[in-house]
């Protein structure tokens, strides 16, 4: 299936790597294309280096790897040119299809990838308009796998969806930062072994938990004897650390109200 990355920047670089090194998309089927041409030219050894117009002229599965703002910009110069049966995939969430379909109406997806993707355990996020079939879904996941796992949510659970798993890395990171940080207050452990240790004590515990089907409720019971030292620590977070936790999704949530009503805007 001919596969083209309108856009070359952090998330069109990594998905054009992955489906290269892979081997799910052979070379000669692979089209990139960047507003900046120059930056792109890097890529002439593992895919076909073009503009937007000829990677929709050539491409059954488009994956458009822009920022919000210029998505509709793409789907403009591109909208003539795309094959009849075309598929779409949007790397944003905030653009709505029906905005996206004012432009073009074609089979559309949206992808919402997590860093994680560059060690192949991203949990990419997907959803679908109606015009999707199961076929189309099943060449998406097959190109998906090269990242991760696809999870299919319905488009209006993809705001909260990604702030569990694409924008979960950085608040676990932001976390865990501050425990760091505070755990150097009250000790002569050189700073890089204290992030270390907790750096694998995390990884640690998330695969202790998947491999042993755990809750966090069973690590903490696990860990945290009645009367002991941990339970002192696991209190405070549970007393304390709610009215953090609620702030996060509150500023989160409506950070991206605003980003969706600005999207929609450009498409007025
Ligand atoms: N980064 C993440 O972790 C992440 C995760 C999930 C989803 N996303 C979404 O993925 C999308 C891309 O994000 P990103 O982080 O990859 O952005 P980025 O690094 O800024 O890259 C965007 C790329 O799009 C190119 N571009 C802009 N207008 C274009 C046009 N008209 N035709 C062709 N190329 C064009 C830019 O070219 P120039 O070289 O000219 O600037 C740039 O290389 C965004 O919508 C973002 O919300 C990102």
């Amino acid at each position: 299936m001919k596969t083209g990355i309108l856009g070359y920047g952090s998330m069109g670089k990594m998905l054009l790597q992955k489906f290269y090194e892979s081997g799910v998309v052979a070379k000669e089927d692979l089209y990139v294309a960047n507003r900046t041409a120059a930056k792109v030219q890097e890529a002439a050894a593992i895919a076909n280096v073009c503009t937007n117009v000829e990677a929709a002229k050539a491409c059954d599965i488009l994956f458009v790897c822009v920022r919000p703002a210029d998505i509709k910009i793409v789907l403009d110069e591109i909208k003539d040119d795309l094959k009849n049966d075309a598929f779409v995939v949007s790397l944003n969430g905030s653009v709505k299809f029906e905005h996206m379909e004012r432009i073009v109406k074609c089979k559309m997806a949206k992808v919402i990838p997590s860093v994680t993707a560059e060690i192949g355990r991203s949990q990419s996020l997907v959803c679908y308009n109606e015009l999707v079939t199961e076929q189309d879904k099943a060449e998406l996941t097959k190109l998906l796998a090269t990242i991760g796992d696809a999870i299919e949510l319905p488009e209006n659970e993809m705001g909260m969806g990604s702030e569990l798993a694409s924008c979960m890395p950085g608040f676990i990171a932001s976390i865990f930062d501050v425990i760091c940080r505070s755990a150097k207050k009250h000790t002569t452990i050189p700073d890089e072994q204290i992030v270390k240790i907790v750096m694998n004590t995390m990884s640690a515990t998330g695969e202790l938990m998947l491999q042993k089907n755990m809750t966090f409720e069973d690590v903490v019971n696990r860990v945290a004897t009645p009367g002991g030292i941990t339970m002192e620590g696991t209190k405070v977070v549970y007393e304390g650390f709610p009215e953090t936790a609620d702030l996060l999704f509150e500023k989160t949530m409506a950070k991206r109200r605003a980003t969706a009503k600005n999207a929609e805007d450009l498409f007025k």
